[in-house]
């Protein structure tokens, strides 16, 4: 579909949910031109967010939460309110697990029916969340019951593929912006939420946000039915997971057969239609979106009468990435008991503070339970991670990675931080009890960690032992 660049006046938008998504959407949406009021129940949260609070670790979100706040920009808990005024409602409420590993859409269903009691005049309602496929049909039946005319609403979906840490790039500088939506008038209200992206016109204002790469040409634009949007979304993120989950298996072989998963992922993705990206062996995936997804995705097909078992596998390998990162350190100290470990990494990933399904807090709360005494450094999420295991007589945080590492018998990284593959390396050998470094995100190549004198182990690859000349305490002790 060839679209016309149009010069559109703003679109009055309300966004229901200041959580990753529905704040990371409000600001970049005011930031294409629009006026948007972001709506979210928690009062507090309201408060700090009106006050330039800025709750969550986001490259750009600080600049252009203060560029808008005020201005096309408002903070509200009155969702009538601004639903009244709105002509596109995004509703970006959180759908967490619920323990049978079906998303949780009871966040969904309460906001849909509030707006029903407001859809006084057209407007489109707009799946923003990560929800199963036909969730836009159950919103279009919730709120008819609740009072809302077929004429006077479409319900559509938009799903996001935001990353934590670079969400803002992720929306402004988007591989595609896919609108699943069954109503013409629906699609053409979209299209000019969108339009600044899709002609590009954005790329030429002279604030516009820098982003990683020209999209001067302006952003792909994907128009198709709601169920389908619904379907990408989900299997693009189990897609994702089942990439890694694959090259971690391969690590394994790795591991068995003697050779270097760096070396087989390289010659994988240099096939173009393999790609690169996301063959990064290591302790596995976490986070609050490929765990959720691929146990909803497989709740999903299970209910329609599909047996995805592809997907089971996906999270088996990836829960069994932990313990093969665990057994790394049984076989480094033999006992753990009563040993110093140093944990680098706490955030489920480089680039943010969020800890949800981290492996490194999985890891730690293991080492307590054997007896270990840890020392934690995370250069964002310490403060997210002190909330869910406070610090104990066996766990402090600490400033720096050397503070973590200070008479270690063992230093762990378990997140991707680009800071800690920059370390001096004989700065650490030197305060380290004993020179052994586990690496769940192989950070360093082996004959660097040989070289400096460590008892390298990494995932996928042969037990690096330190050179000759640079062997020293273990074999002394
Ligand atoms: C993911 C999807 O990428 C995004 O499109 C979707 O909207 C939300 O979920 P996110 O979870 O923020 O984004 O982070 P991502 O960068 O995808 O990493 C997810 C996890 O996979 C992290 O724990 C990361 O460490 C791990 N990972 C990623 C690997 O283990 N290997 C890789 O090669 C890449």
């Amino acid at each position: 579909m060839d679209l016309k660049p149009q010069t559109n006046p703003p679109v009055n938008i309300a966004v229901i949910g200041s959580g990753y998504v529905g704040l990371i959407a409000s600001v970049c949406l005011a930031e294409i031109g629009h006026s948007v009021t972001c709506v979210d129940n928690d009062t507090a949260k309201v408060v700090a967010l009106q006050s330039g609070e800025v709750p969550i670790y986001e490259e750009r979100l600080p600049e252009l939460l203060a560029r808008h706040r005020g201005q096309r920009l408002t903070f509200s808990s009155d969702l009538l309110a601004a639903v009244r005024r709105a002509e596109v409602i995004f509703i970006a409420v959180g759908t967490p697990q619920s323990p049978t590993g079906e998303a949780d859409l009871s966040y969904v269903e309460a906001s849909v029916r509030e707006i029903a009691a407001e859809l006084n005049e057209y407007k489109v309602v707009v799946e923003k969340s990560t929800v199963p496929v036909l969730t836009s049909r159950w919103i279009c039946r919730t709120l008819l019951f609740n009072g809302a005319k077929q004429e006077n609403f479409d319900v559509i979906s938009n799903p996001e593929f935001l990353r934590e840490g670079t969400a803002i790039d992720d929306f402004l500088y988007p591989d595609r912006i896919v609108v699943g939506a069954d109503a013409e008038r629906a699609r053409r209200i979209m299209r000019r939420v969108y339009q600044p992206l899709i002609d590009g016109s954005y790329f030429g204002a002279p604030d516009h946000v820098p982003g990683s790469r020209d999209m001067s040409g302006g952003v792909r634009y994907i128009e198709t039915s709601a169920k389908s949007a619904e379907l990408i979304k989900h299997a693009s993120n189990a897609f994702l997971a089942l990439k890694i989950s694959f090259i971690n298996a391969v690590s394994n072989i790795c591991e068995l057969v003697g050779t270097d998963i760096e070396e087989v992922a390289t010659g994988i993705g240099s096939d173009s239609r393999i790609g690169p990206k996301f063959l990064n062996a290591g302790i596995g995936y976490g986070g609050s979106c490929f765990p959720k997804d691929v146990r909803a995705f497989y709740k999903i097909a299970e209910s329609v009468g599909y047996d995805f078992d592809l997907l089971k596998s996906v999270e088996r390998i990836n829960q069994n990435q932990l313990l093969c990162f665990k057994k790394k350190l049984n076989a480094a100290l033999w006992t753990l008991k009563g040993k110093q470990i140093g944990v680098l990494g706490l955030a489920f990933k480089e680039g943010t503070d969020d800890v949800r399904e981290s492996p490194a807090i999985s890891i730690i709360k293991s080492l307590i339970e054997e007896g270990c005494c840890v020392s934690a450094y995370d250069p964002a999420a310490i403060e997210k991670a002190r909330k869910i295991i406070p610090e104990n007589g066996n766990l402090r945080y600490v400033d720096n990675e050397f503070e973590a590492a200070r008479d270690a018998h063992a230093l762990l990284i378990v997140t991707e931080w680009p800071q800690f593959a920059r370390l001096d390396l004989n700065r650490l050998h030197q305060i380290m009890r004993y020179p052994v470094v586990i690496d769940g995100r192989n950070l360093f190549s082996l004959h660097d960690m040989a070289a400096a004198g460590f008892h390298y182990y990494s995932m996928g690859r042969p037990l690096s032992e330190p050179e000759s000349s640079s062997r020293r305490k273990i074999d002394q002790e």
